[in-house]
């Protein structure tokens, strides 16, 4: 295994802002679990790699199932589309309060139809914002930088989205977006922060709690110690995050786990303030391939995350590989958390500083299923032991 960096943080506990609201989950909740083809992805266990790994128990939340999407990020940008339609109906006098029913069933498409949603997406964002767009009748562009798979760009148009292509990376697709949005008056649907720009964010993170409550309400038995949960702008990580602390007392402690090109987080926390990795951030964990913190996110991890912890890609092929040896299928982003706690698990310096041991009950969160089988199956080739 190639080398890791892991970073416990020295601000844990410092007190600061709520960043996500109660009333705001609650909404969400209603909302989202009122949707057709709602059902809680299953929580499952491992036992076999909480054996290898030393550790008392490891349950693992699946979210390949999520409203046939793929991956959680289907709660977040279409909650987010679905509420800023809401909101521009009212705002233009049509109507004080609309039902998703209605919007769905298209009683407004000849205003919705006016209204261009926007972001940019290394593949599960877009695609959750592409199917709102559809399913809510309105438009939509997506931007997506080089490296996006062709499997992830097919799948973002085949629900109607105009997909552009961007020179550079995430980041760079992500002010594209913006840029795009502020010349032709389309909405921003970002599922990252900046100053001036939380509202739509706030709403996608209040959709990813779902995902944390769901687990919550499955988990059995003493609660989770642990939680090992993947960072690309720190969103789902911080959703995470408010969601434990909300449901477990005490909360268990939250390691954020990163490729080790792309550890905006990381980085952040050491210098003690957002701050930007450059480059290329090239690595499999495509989901994670982010260079700037989201400032929601980090406003939350940044005195809620025990630690930071950057992986090799060798740790995700790995971990990848042996869910698929339990039968269980998780694309190579989804596979962080996991890939983070093996790489530290046989460190004996790193367990004590995460206070892991042969009693630690540890939870996960499979982001992704299969979200693009081209990619899935080489890795599963080229990890194959
Ligand atoms: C499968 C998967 N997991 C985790 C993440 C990370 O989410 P965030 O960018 O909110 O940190 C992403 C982001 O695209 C993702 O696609």
């Amino acid at each position: 295994m190639n080398g890791f960096r892991l970073f416990v943080n020295p601000r844990l506990g410092v007190p600061g802002v709520a960043v996500l609201p109660a009333s705001g989950f609650r909404r969400a909740k209603a909302a989202i679990t009122a949707w057709p083809g709602y059902a809680a992805t299953p929580l499952v266990d491992l036992p076999g790699i909480a054996d290898q790994t030393g550790v008392a128990l490891i349950r693992i939340k699946d979210e390949g199932s999520r409203f046939g999407l793929g991956s959680f990020k289907a709660l977040g940008g279409a909650y987010a589309v679905a509420n800023l339609l809401t909101a521009s109906l009212s705002r233009q006098g049509v109507a004080m309060s609309v039902s998703l029913s209605d919007l769905e069933a298209g009683v407004f498409a000849d205003r919705t139809q006016a209204i261009t949603v926007t972001c940019a997406t290394d593949g599960n964002h877009g695609r959750s914002v592409a199917w709102a767009a559809r399913r809510f009748h309105c438009g939509c562009t997506i931007f997506v930088h080089e490296t996006v798979s062709q499997g992830r760009v097919d799948a973002i148009a085949a629900f109607g989205a105009n997909v552009v292509l961007v020179p550079g990376n995430y980041d760079d697709a992500v002010r594209e977006a913006d840029r795009c949005a502020q010349l032709n008056g389309w909405f921003v649907v970002s599922d990252t922060s900046w100053p001036g720009y939380t509202e739509v964010p706030r709403d996608v993170m209040q959709g990813y709690r779902l995902m944390a409550d769901e687990a919550a309400d499955q988990w059995t038995g003493p609660p989770p110690t642990h939680v090992f949960i993947q960072a690309g702008v720190g969103g789902a990580a911080a959703a995470v995050s408010v969601q434990m602390r909300a449901r477990f007392s005490p909360a268990p402690a939250l390691i954020v786990v990163e490729p080790d090109r792309a550890a905006c987080l990381l980085e952040s926390a050491r210098s003690g303030a957002p701050s930007v990795v450059r480059g290329d951030l090239d690595t499999i964990m495509a989901g994670l391939a982010c260079g700037e913190p989201s400032l929601l996110a980090w406003q939350e991890l940044e005195r809620a995350a025990t630690a930071f912890l950057a992986i090799p890609d060798s740790a995700a092929v790995d971990a990848v590989c042996r869910l698929a040896d339990d039968g269980i299928a998780i694309g190579e982003s989804g596979v962080a958390g996991l890939a983070g706690l093996i790489t530290v698990a046989t460190h004996p310096i790193s367990r004590s500083a995460l206070f892991l041991t042969n009693d630690s009950r540890v939870l996960l969160f499979g982001t992704e299923g299969i979200t693009d089988p081209v990619v899935y199956n080489e890795i599963l080739c080229s990890g194959q032991r």
